[in-house]
């Protein structure tokens, strides 16, 4: 089935847009490359690019089981399995540059995977991925039955390898390593309330939009403190001055006003849609 067709097997306008925009990083980068936009290390820079989408779509991907309840756009879970896909290529793309970057000596590369503690995150990460790839046909996905869903939740896991290998190559600049580690935070947090809160709260599988704002508020302290910690340990800072930075626009946007940032805007669209909405639980299919 071509993928911007939808179950019934017509062209989905939400698809092809999904599906052409996959495209464009990819193609942005290899433009670059050729074009000699990429600075000294234009290698090194396309494996920076190709890895950050990869993470990005991760979280993309993630993001969809929120946004539908949120939005009350129940149908973007149509785009989920394909940009799960894509962030497999995507991944995929990222190692075959590091490989190229190591003119593909394969015996050197599988070392680097074996002794380098963030290249092994990375490929745990990867191999994750391609196991969701694989059991992500319609078939796959009727065989599989419930078991499909419950493999697929191997991606919260995923999404931490990917936030940690990110944080350990980054080294010194941990700004935006930091942010998708309170966009994981709360994207996690989401599903606990959603499935973890009692009904006296959820009453008719309506989150109330105000534990959407606690969540935000909650995700950002932590992504505050994170940073803090961070800081602390491995330069000695003094982690008041880091949090307090957080109150300054000296220092640009830090990691947990940005993740407030996105809190708030998440919560204002629940509170413009009014409700949010969870859909009904399935019952148990007969044996
Ligand atoms: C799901 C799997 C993976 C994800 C999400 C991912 C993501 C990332 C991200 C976000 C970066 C940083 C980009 C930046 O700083 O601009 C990065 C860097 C890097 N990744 Fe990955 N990666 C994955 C798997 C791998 C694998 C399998 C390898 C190789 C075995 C690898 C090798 C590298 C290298 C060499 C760098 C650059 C390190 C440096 O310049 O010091 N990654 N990756």
């Amino acid at each position: 089935m071509f993928p911007w067709k939808d179950y019934a097997g017509r062209t989905s306008p939400l698809k092809l847009v999904v599906f052409i925009a996959l495209f464009a990083p990819a193609l942005w980068v290899a433009l670059a490359f050729s074009m000699g936009w990429l600075g000294a290390r234009p290698l090194n820079e396309a494996i920076h690019q190709l890895g950050l989408w990869t993470i990005r779509l991760i979280f993309i991907a993630l993001a969809i089981t929120p946004l539908r309840h949120i939005l009350q756009w129940m149908r973007l879970v149509l785009v989920r399995r394909m940009v799960g896909v894509a962030a497999f290529a995507y991944g995929i793309a990222h190692l075959s540059l590091y490989a190229g970057d190591q003119a593909f000596d394969i015996a050197k590369i599988a070392t680097e995977i074996a002794v380098r503690i963030y290249l092994t995150i990375g490929f745990v990460a990867l191999l994750g991925l391609a196991a969701l790839a694989a059991t992500s046909t319609d078939g796959m996905v009727r065989r599989l039955g419930r078991r499909w869903q419950q493999l697929h939740r191997l991606v919260y896991a995923i999404a931490l390898l990917a936030v940690v290998h990110y944080c350990m190559q980054s080294k010194l600049d941990l700004w935006e390593p930091m942010i998708m580690a309170g966009i994981y935070g709360w994207l996690m947090g989401y599903r606990l309330l959603s499935r973890f809160l009692p009904r006296t709260i959820i009453v008719r599988r309506r989150l109330p939009v105000a534990w959407i704002g606690g969540l935000g508020v909650a995700a950002a302290v932590l992504t505050a403190l994170g940073e803090a910690a961070y800081f602390w340990i491995a330069f000695g800072a003094d982690p008041m001055r880091v949090i307090t930075a957080n109150w300054s626009l000296m220092l640009g946007l830090r990691p947990g006003v940005v993740v407030l940032g996105l809190g708030v805007a998440v919560t204002a669209a629940g509170g413009l849609r009014g409700v949010v909405a969870l859909p009904p639980r399935r019952r148990p299919r007969p044996a």
